[in-house]
């Protein structure tokens, strides 16, 4: 299971996650774990679309907390991949910044969490995409166990 931070601008015109151009990235980094997008469940932290793709505010990602766990409690994924900071802290409930909350393992509800870069932020910086690669590999061995 992938869960970013909230719906931007395509994804709330067709009420689905991830597929504007950070979806089409996120489809790659799926693919390249030997994954198909039929094969996992995507998510949100938050979901509507906070204005001009602020982040959500912490009543906002608190108002969506529990669809937010009965997804994860209907789909019992075996691994939470949390994309961005934003998804990483909400689901860990911590203040850390995203440089450490990679590179362990965390739970949410039990499901071991990896955290890594937003699909966003690595059209932006493409010095991320390595160490992003590096976290997927983690999360590709861990299903293969
Ligand atoms: N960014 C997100 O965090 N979620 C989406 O669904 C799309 C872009
Ligand atoms: N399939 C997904 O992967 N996510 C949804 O939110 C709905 C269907």
């Amino acid at each position: 299971m992938f869960i970013g931070e909230g719906p931007g601008a395509e994804e709330d015109r067709q009420g689905l996650p991830f597929v504007g151009p950070a979806g089409e990235l996120l489809t790659k980094i799926i693919e390249a774990i030997g994954l198909t997008r039929e094969e996992v469940y995507i998510a949100n932290i938050v979901k509507c679309r906070p204005p001009q793709n602020r982040d959500p505010h912490e009543d906002e990602a608190a108002a969506c907390r529990s669809f937010l766990e009965r997804q994860v409690e209907f789909v019992r994924p075996r691994v939470i991949v949390a994309l961005g900071r934003v998804a990483a802290q909400n689901l860990l409930d911590s203040k850390a910044p995203l440089g450490r909350l990679r590179g362990n393992w965390h739970s949410f509800k039990g499901v071991p969490v990896r955290a890594t870069y937003h699909p966003a932020a690595l059209l932006r910086n493409a010095s991320w995409k390595r160490p992003t690669w590096e976290d997927m590999q983690v999360v590709r061995d861990r299903l293969r166990e």
